[in-house]
C-alpha cells in the first residue's frame, strides 16, 4: 500500500493506494471516529459490486453502517439529489464528529462533499472513489458542488476529505468508455508541468486502459502526488496554480455545454478535445511547437479519445461555443483565464486572448 499526504496544516489528510483497500478499509477508518457508526452512500451501478465488501470491512472492526443508493448519473448531483441526502444524513442521527463514505465516482463524491459541507454546519467525509476520473482527480482536493439550471458545479464549496482510499481494482467492473474518459486526466498531469509523465503515457496509455495493473497503479499514484502537490501550493486555487488543474477545462465546458451535459460527451472526453485545442490553440498563436500540439491530438486518437470538434461531435460555430465559454465559473473580471501551453509539460495561464480570437479560432475547424 502506498500512502500520501495532502498537506494542508491542520485539515492535512492520507491518501492511501492499494489494491484490495475497499475490504480492508476498516482499520483505516475506525482510528478517525468518535463512536463506531458512519453513513455509506454510494449509486446503483457501484453498490452491487462494492457495497457489501466495504460493509464487511467495516463490520469486522465493529463500526455499523447503513448506507443510500441513489440513481448513477450527473443528475444525482443537483438540488434534488442534494435534499435527499441531507434530510437522510439527517434522520440518520449524523452527528458532526461522524464520517460519511463516499462510495462511486465523481458524481457521489461530489455530491456527498457539498452535504458534508453544509450538514449541521459541516461534518467529515471519506472519499473512497471508484473511477479512474475520481481517483486520479475529484477525491483529492475538496472541490465539492452540485449543478444548477445556470451551470454545472455552480454551488459549491471547498470542504477537504478526512481520508481518501484508492482502491484501483475497483476499476475492473467500470466501462471501458467511462475508463478512458478519466485516462484524459492522467494525460492532464503530464501536459502541465511534466514532459516525463507525458511520454511515459504514451508509452503506456493503451495498457493502462487494457487493464494492467502496474500501469493503472504507476498512472494513479503519480497523477494523484501532482494533485496533492498542487492543492497544498494553492488550496483555494487563489494563485494560479491550482488553476492549471484546469486545462482542457473551458474549451472542454463549451462542448459539454453544447451537447448539453449528457452522455453524448462525458465530460473527460470534453477535457481531452480541450486539452487538444488549447495546444491547437497555443501553436496558432506562435506559443507552442505545431509538433507538440499534433503529438497531443496523436495521443488521445491512439487511446480513443476525442482531439478535436468533430472527434467530440460538435458542429457549433466559433460564436456559440465562445458564447458557453463566457458563462465559465472562472470568468474575473469580465474575463476568461486561459490556461495555454508553451509546449508539452509548460502550461501557463493567460488571459491575453480575447474569446473573440478564440471564436475565430473554433472556425477554423482546428483539428
Ligand atoms: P460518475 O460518478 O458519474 O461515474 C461514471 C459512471 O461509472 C457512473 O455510471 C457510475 O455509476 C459508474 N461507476 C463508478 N464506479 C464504477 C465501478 N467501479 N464499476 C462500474 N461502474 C462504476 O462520473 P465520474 O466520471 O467519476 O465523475 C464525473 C463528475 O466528477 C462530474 O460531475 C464532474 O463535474 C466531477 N469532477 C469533479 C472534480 C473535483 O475536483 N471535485 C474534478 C473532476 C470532475
Ligand atoms: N479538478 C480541478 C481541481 O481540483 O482543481
Amino acid at each position: 500500500m502506498e500512502r500520501l499526504t495532502v498537506e494542508l496544516g491542520e485539515r492535512s489528510y492520507p491518501i492511501l493506494i492499494g489494491d484490495g483497500l475497499v475490504r480492508a478499509i476498516g482499520g483505516h477508518v475506525a482510528p478517525l471516529l468518535k463512536r463506531p457508526r458512519t453513513m455509506i452512500v454510494t449509486d446503483e451501478h457501484v453498490a452491487p459490486h462494492y457495497l457489501a465488501g466495504l460493509g464487511a470491512a467495516l463490520g469486522a472492526e465493529g463500526i455499523s453502517f447503513s448506507s443510500l443508493v441513489l440513481p448513477a448519473g450527473e443528475a444525482s448531483k443537483s438540488w434534488q439529489g442534494l435534499a435527499r441526502l441531507t434530510e437522510w444524513l439527517i434522520g440518520e442521527g449524523i452527528e458532526r464528529s461522524d464520517h460519511v463514505i463516499a462510495l462511486g465516482g465523481g458524481v457521489i463524491g461530489d455530491l456527498v462533499g457539498f452535504a458534508c459541507s453544509i450538514v449541521k454546519r459541516g461534518c467529515r467525509f471519506i472519499q473512497v472513489p471508484t473511477t479512474l476520473l475520481a481517483q486520479v482527480d475529484s477525491s483529492v482536493g475538496g472541490k465539492t458542488a452540485i449543478n444548477v439550471a445556470a451551470g454545472k458545479n455552480m454551488i459549491g464549496a471547498f470542504h477537504q476529505p478526512a481520508l481518501v482510499v484508492i482502491d484501483p481494482t475497483t476499476l475492473d467492473t467500470l466501462p471501458r468508455r467511462d475508463l478512458a474518459a478519466g485516462y484524459a486526466e492522467v494525460v492532464k498531469y503530464g501536459l502541465i508541468d511534466d514532459a516525463d509523465f507525458f511520454a511515459w503515457c504514451e508509452a503506456h496509455g493503451t495498457a493502462l486502459l487494457a487493464g494492467d495493473g502496474e500501469a493503472r497503479h504507476t498512472a494513479i499514484a503519480h497523477s494523484v502526488a501532482a494533485k496533492a502537490r498542487i492543492v497544498a501550493a494553492d488550496e483555494r486555487e487563489t494563485q494560479d496554480i491550482r488553476a492549471l488543474l484546469n486545462l482542457g477545462h473551458s474549451f472542454g465546458h463549451a462542448l459539454e455545454a453544447e451537447t448539453g451535459y449528457s452522455d453524448a460527451l462525458l465530460h473527460g472526453e470534453a477535457v481531452a478535445a480541450g486539452m487538444a485545442l488549447a495546444h491547437q490553440f497555443s501553436a496558432a498563436n506562435g506559443l507552442c511547437p505545431a509538433a507538440d500540439a499534433a503529438r497531443v491530438a496523436a495521443h488521445l486518437t491512439a487511446v480513443g479519445l476525442p482531439h478535436d470538434l468533430a472527434s467530440a461531435g460538435v458542429a457549433a460555430d466559433g460564436a456559440t461555443l465562445a458564447g458557453h465559454m463566457a458563462h465559465d465559473k472562472k470568468v474575473r473580471g469580465g474575463k476568461l483565464p486561459l490556461i495555454l501551453t508553451r509546449g508539452i509539460g509548460s502550461s501557463f495561464v493567460t488571459e491575453a486572448f480575447g474569446l473573440d480570437m478564440v471564436a475565430a479560432f473554433l472556425d477554423r475547424r482546428p483539428g
